[in-house]
């Protein structure tokens, strides 16, 4: 038999108070919410004969998630980010939004304000020997019709599946762009094929991961914000086929029409490309996106993010 104190009132009055939901003053939704989280915690305690020992334990597991800076990681390892996309994709569902490029997770590694040019750029800064990626579309309305203007801010992780600014190795702003589209709506760039992320091994996130039985690796992927005024700012990533966990993402975030063709070019000999002469890779993804629906929460997601010096 398991103890249970939860519906006694000595319990209920401190639930009550605890959360402040007994007096007048203070945010009253938040009251309410933290009356809930506490409430659950009790009843965790007590479905699991949760000790002490075991509490604390975990209060000190996030103080080292918070001193690592991992709360960005650990959110998306426990689904969280992706729950919240699905929340949206039900939102956009019901009210009848469709034919847009699916969002994923924007994951804990943007940085805002990447340099701007327009049409086309060149994503790495050529201090790796990586293979050669070009990558080209248009970015389209639901209607078809070309967004001319269009931002397309770009990042992926280098060839160690680290990311410039988080990895000090990197000079400022490898990897990362943003690109207005042209008057057809076309970006284009040129870059290196990323590696896979992993969670730092030695860190809380991937102590957790273990203790569950789980990895803490991600497929190679390029992330996207896409936005132009009067459209639903787009969230998502595209996945670099053939990937090991292409389908075994820790942060679950394939999603299948976000897998385009890779096109491999072996013997790396176009004329028209200028110095190219090893094995290069092509993707060709179009973006697709809907207009701005007010009635709808913002698809623009408020959060800390790092900003360079
Ligand atoms: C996560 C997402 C990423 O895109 C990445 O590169 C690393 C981690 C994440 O969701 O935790
Ligand atoms: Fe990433």
């Amino acid at each position: 038999m398991t103890l249970s104190i939860l519906e006694n009132s000595p319990t209920k009055d401190l639930l009550s108070k605890l959360s402040g939901l007994d007096g007048p003053g203070g945010n009253e939704r938040l009251k309410h919410v933290v009356q809930r989280v506490v409430s659950d915690m009790f009843k965790t305690i007590e479905d699991f004969d949760i000790t002490p020992v075991e509490f604390w334990a975990a209060m000190s597991y996030l103080t080292e998630v918070g001193q690592r800076n991992e709360f960005g990681l650990l959110a998306p390892g426990l689904g969280i980010e992706h729950f919240f996309d699905l929340r949206i994709d039900e939102q956009e569902k019901q009210a009848g939004l469709e034919g847009g490029t699916p969002r994923t997770i924007e994951g804990p590694l943007y940085l805002a304000d990447a340099p701007m040019s327009k049409g086309e750029a060149r994503l790495d800064d050529g201090n790796e020997q990586g293979e050669v990626l070009f990558m080209e579309g248009q970015v389209r309305d639901t209607d078809g019709k070309p967004v001319a203007g269009a931002v397309v801010d770009v990042w992926h992780a280098n060839t160690l599946g680290g990311y410039s600014f988080f990895d000090p190795s990197q000079q400022p702003w490898n990897l990362r762009r943003r690109i207005e589209t042209d008057a057809e709506g076309r970006y284009r760039f040129r870059s290196i094929l990323p590696a896979g992320y992993g969670c730092p091994p030695d860190g809380p996130t991937q102590k957790l991961l273990t203790q569950l039985g789980r990895h803490g690796q991600r497929p190679a992927h390029v992330h996207f914000f896409v936005s132009a005024p009067g459209y639903r700012q787009l969230t998502t990533q595209i996945n670099i086929a053939g990937d090991k966990f292409l389908y075994d993402d820790f942060a679950f975030a394939t999603r299948d029409e976000l897998i385009p063709a890779i096109t491999r070019h072996a013997d790396g000999t176009d004329p028209k490309i200028e110095g190219l002469n090893a094995p290069y890779s092509e993707i060709k993804f179009d973006f697709t996106l809907n207009r701005e629906v007010a009635s709808l929460p913002d698809t623009v997601v408020v959060r800390e993010h790092a900003k360079a010096a």
